[in-house]
This record gives C-alpha cells, sequence and structure tokens, in this order.
C-alpha cells in the first residue's frame, strides 16, 4: 500500500474540493495535523502579503501556535510546525526564508510509462503515450514534495522522445488539470521540450535567428500559457548526447537560449537551459580532448550575453554524477548569468536505489566551496516512481527528503537532517535511530570505498551504470577513461597535462594541481600516478587500492547486518533487507574485480596477503 513516506502521520490527503491556493490548503493541514499529532494545541495560518513569497514566522503562544507567512510561506511554515512537533524539537525562531528561490525536481519520465534512470518503478503520471494518473497519488507527493519546499517539478525526459510533443499539442487540458492539482501546495510545473520541435510542424528549420522559428515558438508559449498562466517554463537539452540544438545552424547556445527566453518572457515564463554539452564521439585514441573541460569551455566565453529570465543549468560536477567529482569550474566562473546547479537524487551510478547510498553528506561538500550568493535555483533528477513508497528503496526517500531541505537551507548539518528524516520516519528507540542515522551517513563513503575510490571513476557496466567493469568505457567514445596500464593510472588534469585546473579559480587550482595538496579522493581524477607512489598515510598506491576495496566491502557486510537488525515496519523491512542483501553481493563483485584488475596490471601483491582472484 503507498504511504505518506515521512509523513506518516498525515495519514489523510486533506479534501481539496475548492482549495486552490497554499494559504487554503494550509488551514486544512494544521488542522488535520494537529488532529493527528493529538498536540492538544489550537493553530492559526494567516497570510501576509508585505512577506517575500515563501518566507514565514511561527509565533507559539501558550494554547495556540501561529503561522504568518507569504502565499506559499504559509504551507511551509505549517508543515514545519507539524514536522517539530512529531520530531519534538522547537520552532525555528524569527523570519524563515529559502537560500535559493526555485527549488526544482527533474522528471524524466518518458510518455510510455517508462523513465529513464529510474529506478523505483513507472511514471506516477504518464502511461501509453498520454497523461494518467492517479489523483490520491499525486496529492500525495505534492504534499511531500511542499513539506519540504520543492516548488517545481519538470514533468517529462530532457531526452524528449517522439510522442512527447503531443503533450502540448494534444494533452494540453489534461497538462492544465494536473497543474491545478499541484498548485494549492505552490508547485509549478515545467515541460522539457525539443529544440527541433518547429521541424515537426513543418518549418523547414529550426534556427534560433529565423524568424519563422521565433514566431512559430511565441505562438506555441502563448498557445500553452493560456491553459497554465503560472507554467513555471520550459527545460533544454540541446546539442548533448545527439539531441538537437543551435550548433546545426551555427549558432550559440546564448543565441538558442535567448530565442526560447524571449517567447517566453512575456508571462514571466523562465528558459532552464542544461550545460551538459561535451564531445560524446571522441576517438579513445585522442589525448587531447578531456571531456570534464567541455562545459567550461563552452558556456564560460558567453557568459552575461543570456537574458535575464534564462537559468543555466550546471551539473555539480564536470563529468556526470560520479560517486566523487570536484566541483565544476563552471558553477564558480560565471559572474554575470543566472545559475542552477543540479544534482541526482536518482542513483545512476550511486547504487541505483539498491545499496544504500544518502547524498546529503555528499552535497555539503559542494556547498563548502560554492560562494552563498552564486546560485539562483537548484535543480535535481529525480528519483521518484509509483513504487508503494515513492523511491523503490524506502531509504532512498531520505534523497529527497535532504535535498529539499539544503535546497532551503545549505548550511544544515548532514547529521541533523538525517536525523530528522529518521525520527519523522519511523517510530524508533534513540539507540535505533542514532543507528539508522549513522548507517545512512556513512553510506556514500562506504560505498565509494568499494567501487570509485582515490577519485577512479566510469569503471562501472556501459550503459547499465550498475556493478563493475574496470575497462568498460576505456575505449568507447565517452571521454571517460582511467587508462590504467602496468604501470600507473589516472590522468594528468593540472597545467602541464590536460589542463583542467586552469578552470577553477587559483586556490582551487593550486589545491587540485599540487600532488601534495590534492584531497585524496581526488588524487586519481587529477593525477596520473605510479602504483608505487606513497600517499599521505605511508601506503603505496597500489595497496591503498587494495585496502578501500576490501575496507568498503567489510563495511557494506556490517551496513546490511545492522540495518537487518532494526525493527522497521512490514511495509519497509522487506524490501530494505532484500536490498541490502543485493548490495553486499555487489560490493563483492566490485571489490574482487577492481582488485584483480589492477593486480593483473601491476603484478604487486597486497601487504596483507588476503585473496585477490587472478
Ligand atoms: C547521463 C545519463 C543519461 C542522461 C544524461 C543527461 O549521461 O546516463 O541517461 O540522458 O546523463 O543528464 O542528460
Amino acid at each position: 500500500m503507498p504511504y505518506p513516506a515521512w509523513l506518516p502521520f498525515l495519514l489523510e490527503t486533506p479534501d481539496l474540493t475548492h482549495v486552490s491556493t497554499p494559504l487554503e490548503l494550509a488551514q486544512k493541514e494544521i488542522n488535520l495535523g494537529l488532529q493527528a499529532l493529538s498536540a492538544g494545541i489550537k493553530g492559526k495560518v494567516t497570510c501576509d502579503p508585505a512577506l517575500p513569497r515563501d518566507a514565514y514566522r511561527i509565533v507559539k503562544s501558550e494554547q495556540t501556535v501561529q503561522v504568518h507567512g507569504g502565499s506559499c510561506g504559509v504551507l511551509y511554515g505549517t508543515y514545519e510546525v507539524l514536522m517539530a512537533l512529531r520530531e519534538e524539537r522547537d520552532f525555528p525562531e524569527g523570519l524563515q526564508t529559502p537560500q535559493y528561490p526555485d527549488r526544482m525536481v527533474n522528471c524524466w519520465d518518458n510518455m510510455d510509462g517508462s523513465i529513464e534512470r529510474g529506478y523505483a518503478g513507472k511514471s506516477l503520471w504518464f502511461s501509453g503515450g498520454r497523461l494518467q494518473y492517479d489523483e490520491q497519488r499525486i496529492l500525495q507527493l505534492s504534499r511531500l514534495l511542499a513539506s519540504v519546499g520543492i516548488n517545481v517539478i519538470c514533468l517529462n525526459n530532457v531526452n524528449v522522445h517522439e510522442p512527447a510533443q503531443d503533450l502540448i499539442d494534444l494533452q494540453l487540458p489534461d497538462l492544465s488539470k494536473l497543474a491545478a492539482l499541484f498548485r494549492p501546495f505552490g508547485i509549478r510545473l515545467m515541460i522539457s521540450i525539443d529544440f527541433s520541435q518547429p521541424m515537426r510542424h513543418d518549418l523547414s528549420t529550426a534556427d534560433p535567428l529565423s524568424h519563422e522559428v521565433q514566431a512559430w515558438w511565441k505562438n506555441r508559449v502563448d498557445l500553452v500559457y493560456r491553459e497554465i498562466p503560472d507554467l513555471y517554463g520550459f527545460l533544454v537539452k540541446a546539442d548533448s548526447e545527439h539531441r538537437p540544438g543551435p550548433f546545426t545552424y551555427g549558432r550559440t547556445h546564448a543565441e538558442g537560449a535567448n530565442m526560447l527566453a524571449d517567447a517566453l518572457a512575456s508571462h514571466g515564463g523562465k528558459l532552464v537551459w542544461r550545460c551538459f554539452v561535451y564531445n560524446c564521439t571522441q576517438d579513445w585514441r585522442d589525448r587531447k580532448t578531456d571531456r570534464p573541460c567541455a562545459a567550461y569551455d563552452t558556456y564560460q566565453p558567453l557568459d552575461g550575453q543570456f537574458r535575464e529570465n534564462v537559468i543555466l543549468q550546471v551539473k555539480h560536477g564536470p563529468f556526470d554524477f560520479q560517486v566523487r567529482e570536484p566541483i565544476s569550474p563552471l558553477l564558480l566562473s560565471m559572474q554575470s548569468t543566472n545559475l542552477a546547479m543540479e544534482l541526482q537524487l536518482a542513483q545512476e551510478y550511486t547504487g541505483q536505489q539498491i545499496d544504500l547510498y544518502t547524498m546529503v553528506p555528499m552535497w555539503k561538500e559542494l556547498f563548502q566551496v560554492l560562494p552563498k550568493d552564486r546560485l539562483c535555483a537548484i535543480a535535481a533528477v529525480s528519483n521518484l516512481g509509483a513504487s508503494d513508497c515513492f523511491t523503490g528503496h524506502p531509504l532512498a526517500l531520505c534523497n529527497l527528503f535532504g535535498y529539499g531541505k539544503i535546497a532551503w537551507n545549505p548550511s544544515l548539518a548532514s547529521g541533523d537532517v538525517v536525523r530528522s528524516f529518521v525520527r519523522l520516519s519511523y517510530d524508533f528507540s534513540q539507540e535505533d535511530r542514532e543507528s539508522l542515522t549513522g548507517c545512512m551517513l556513512e553510506s556514500r563513503a562506504i560505498y565509494e570505498k568499494y567501487t570509485a575510490n582515490l577519485g577512479l571513476c566510469w569503471m562501472i557496466t556501459p550503459n547499465q551504470h550498475y556493478g563493475p567493469n574496470p575497462d568498460g568505457y576505456e575505449y568507447q567514445s565517452w571521454g571517460t577513461y582511467h587508462k590504467a596500464d602496468r604501470n600507473a593510472v589516472g590522468i594528468d588534469r593540472t597545467g602541464s597535462g590536460t589542463g583542467y585546473t586552469l578552470q577553477y579559480p587559483e586556490a582551487l587550482r593550486e589545491l587540485y594541481a599540487n600532488v601534495a595538496s590534492c584531497p585524496d579522493e581526488l588524487l586519481l581524477f587529477f593525477h596520473r600516478l605510479p602504483y608505487t607512489f606513497v600517499m599521505r598515510d605511508g601506503r603505496t598506491l597500489m595497496q591503498r587500492l587494495y585496502d578501500d576495496h576490501f575496507e568498503g566491502l567489510a563495511r557494506a557486510e556490517q551496513l546490511t547486518k545492522t540495518l537487518c537488525a532494526l525493527p522497521f515496519p512490514e511495509r519497509d523491512r522487506q524490501e530494505i533487507q532484500r536490498r541490502a542483501a543485493l548490495q553486499v553481493s555487489n560490493a563483492r563483485e566490485w571489490c574482487d574485480i577492481i582488485n584483480t584488475f589492477f593486480h593483473r596490471f601491476s603484478g604487486i601483491p597486497d601487504e596483507m596477503g588476503r585473496t585477490i582472484y587472478d
């Protein structure tokens, strides 16, 4: 049975007949929630139009708790009241405002009901080529998203497949009904569009400088906004992995994005343009091209050329959501362009919602180097699907929860976020809560140890992206090489190598370019080193490769034991235990295959004499 995740005390979905604003919804939710929690206090919600849209203040007196908020803040404040009561913690003091005004999830749902990189079942809103959904589940989901402040949802895959054009052409009335379901939760819809769409409508070109094309898009946008006046805007993946884009016409990405932005501007719409552009037909023999350099090389020269309502959406690292990547230098260098950082909740390369992988600690590393006011928005590829708990693995919900929390306030501590999730989701003893929180907080480090330590990436099974295959991407066209041979591994990305480190501001450039200061976790991302290289801790590189993989496996086994001993409710227990067992086999495969791979190359034995299969 589907259940309401970290809001289990809100079992009922409110009756939404006649509810059209977050204020009306908040008034229902506060009563329902206080009653469900047997809080013994009354709730009052008032909207103050003078407050910023998302802001709220909670004022508690003897018998009443009052939420004053902006038009959406009323709802965020309400959920905060309910969650704080449930967690038995204090209400936040003073005016609460989010760090980023737009907090988006990008769903990669296809209209046939499948989800690209989806690990939680089918789409919640597409099936058989059209919009089709269970209203109650949409309401449950909206409530979850709103409870952690997420306010934009992009419904369809950035890789827009053929039938997706129907979304605007044939399904606008249905889309508009769906928008109305999300609306009281303060959530606005966004749609992914295909840059070449005009050509599917008898135009001979999609050239952004063609007047005909501009008029076509304007017309199209007007049509959509007539039905959905508060649509957030369009999301575009252009000139990337065989998607069409302005390069076909010799135009820049500023020209392409601005054309669409102009069409959206009069409606207040935003154009979100992804910066995931690189040469995906690279010859592996080509030693000069280095994929991590690509985004900066393409977009940095265009800084300042984008319209006000364009947002460039940049993946957090220069590759593609690997277990460990340094922050994208593009995020640090664009001074005059609106930026959103793109995270990935879907565990494409990070265990596919089978292996436990809680992302908050990983994101915190990014916020440590990102200047506070650098982003105007934040986006995350969704990990949602129609599975009962929405994310396949019940504990993967914490990534959605944590994303919302961190998008609102990136200064929150990882431990606090995860502890809140655990406290809200499970009726455990203090000891069990701490034990689960501990498992979740160390899960990323464990996964990293048995898969991709020291900054090695792409040793994963091609296309599928689960399980080890050390040479799987080595001779392919995707620009994803580690270049292991019998002496050394890694790529020199310093000034004397591919030059990638030169894209960073000075402090980071120095940190990464110098072997002595480069963090161990990124060593082989930035440097090519012999297996005999002596690391900071006195062990050789080869020994660290072995040790980390053995350690990762041992810790994954321990993690599984701990998880399996916890008193999860029946609804979660089986799924958690089944996945934990799969995680251990996965960890064993990684450990043995990677160790064997390096042992065969280097011929160096493990100092500890452990079994390495040759
Ligand atoms: C990865 C992923 C693709 C996806 C792409 C993207 O390459 O494997 O499925 O299309 O990222 O972010 O667009």
